[in-house]
């Protein structure tokens, strides 16, 4: 049989996911593994959304809202823009896909950071777009290199704030400062998956910004801080301008019913929100300090996990830590083999990885 592909698929590699606990259940035999490998929420879901899942599991034969009207009016609300501006996705991945599919002409040209979340290049790809690397600067993004790097074929720049796997984060001058500088043609997907996690003090609202750059999108996610990455839900802001492009590519019934119901009551559980972010700024700092008097070199993180330089062994450290029953994310496909990225868990959980981290590194 013969078939005739789309050629630009080929240059497509396979996501790699952090190696799941069944695997190394299986691999090593132990039992329960402490997962330090996907910037998961540690203290599990938000009670409240458990709570409202319950609920809702007997209405499960009805499709769900397909304008997930409940949802994008509390999220419209919190964010201060009309609900029309809010685009909820099957996690913000969907929300990146969307953008592509209708932004993106072939030929046209996408900056990245590098090494940066794999699923730009996909999007880049999929519409047959070029995608351009701008390497990091001391582990944070190039602000005035990815400036720099603009050319007339550019169409969509995406950034990450704080930035995965390196948990550098850059101040709102830097960004009122880059998109000034930039032709109001060029698209910028400011991703910001780990916002909440950013210290209180450095904290800024992007969404202010909106109304001034309408070329700005800005993409949020309810699988970290409020513990719903299995149920893969997240969203995106746009302006007036281009939100209805977004709309047309998206399918209606994107959202499943417990996603929305979920993400709503998970809106409103503070409680639950300040616990998780009290539980990443101690273990953030716990870990840092720690791991530091070891005398390993960990860069500055407002997000939650941290990014290690271990040297040549980082393989071997892995691997070792694996055998133990941690498990954290190797980043040699982020062209980084020197680092690893570990995910901040509970105290419980950052002290057994700390502790086998030290008998590892004494070896
Ligand atoms: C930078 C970045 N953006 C987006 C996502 C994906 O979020 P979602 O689960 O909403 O698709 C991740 C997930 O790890 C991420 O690291």
């Amino acid at each position: 049989m013969e078939i005739t592909v789309p050629k630009h698929l080929e240059r497509i590699k396979a996501y790699v996911p952090g190696k799941p606990i069944s695997e190394v259940q299986a691999q090593y035999g132990i039992t329960s593994p402490v997962k330090l490998a996907s910037n998961e929420n540690p203290l599990g879901p938000s009670p409240k959304a458990l709570e409202a899942i319950r609920q809702a599991l007997s209405y499960i034969h009805l499709y769900p809202d397909s304008h997930y009207r409940k949802l994008r009016q509390k999220l419209a609300e919190i964010l201060g823009v009309t609900p029309e501006q809010v685009i909820v996705g099957n996690g913000s991945d969907e929300i990146m896909a969307l953008i592509g599919q209708a932004l993106l002409l072939p030929g046209e040209e996408v900056i990245s950071p590098h090494p940066a979340f794999s699923i730009y290049e996909k999007v880049a790809i999929l519409a047959q777009a070029e995608f351009k690397k701008i390497p990091l600067k001391d582990m944070a993004i190039d602000l005035e290199g990815i400036l720099k790097a603009v050319s007339g074929k550019t169409k969509l720049i995406f950034l990450t704030n704080p930035h995965n796997p390196t948990g550098s984060f850059f101040d709102i001058f830097a960004l009122n400062t880059f998109l000034n500088a930039l032709p109001s043609s060029v698209l910028v997907v400011l991703d910001e998956a780990y916002v909440d996690f950013v210290s209180k003090e450095r904290q800024f609202n992007s969404v202010e910004l909106l109304s001034k750059f309408p070329n700005l999108i800005i993409l949020r996610t309810f699988s970290k801080a409020y513990g719903l990455a299995g149920l893969r839900i997240g969203y995106g802001v746009f302006s007036k301008a281009l939100v209805g492009f977004i709309e047309k590519v998206r399918m209606p019934f994107n959202v499943n019913t417990l996603a929305q119901v979920a993400a709503e009551a998970a809106l409103e559980d503070r409680e639950f929100l300040k616990k998780t972010q009290e539980t990443i700024w101690s273990g953030r700092k716990f870990l840092t300090k720690e791991l530091m008097d070891l005398g390993v070199k960990v860069y500055p993180s407002e997000a939650n996990f941290i990014l290690v330089e271990v040297g040549k062994q980082a393989a071997w450290v892995y691997e070792e830590l694996l055998k133990k029953g941690v498990i954290v994310r190797p980043l040699a496909n982020y062209d980084l083999p020197a680092c690893l990225r570990i995910s901040i868990g509970t105290p419980e959980e950052n002290q057994k990885f700390l502790d086998v981290f030290r008998e590892i590194w004494r070896k």
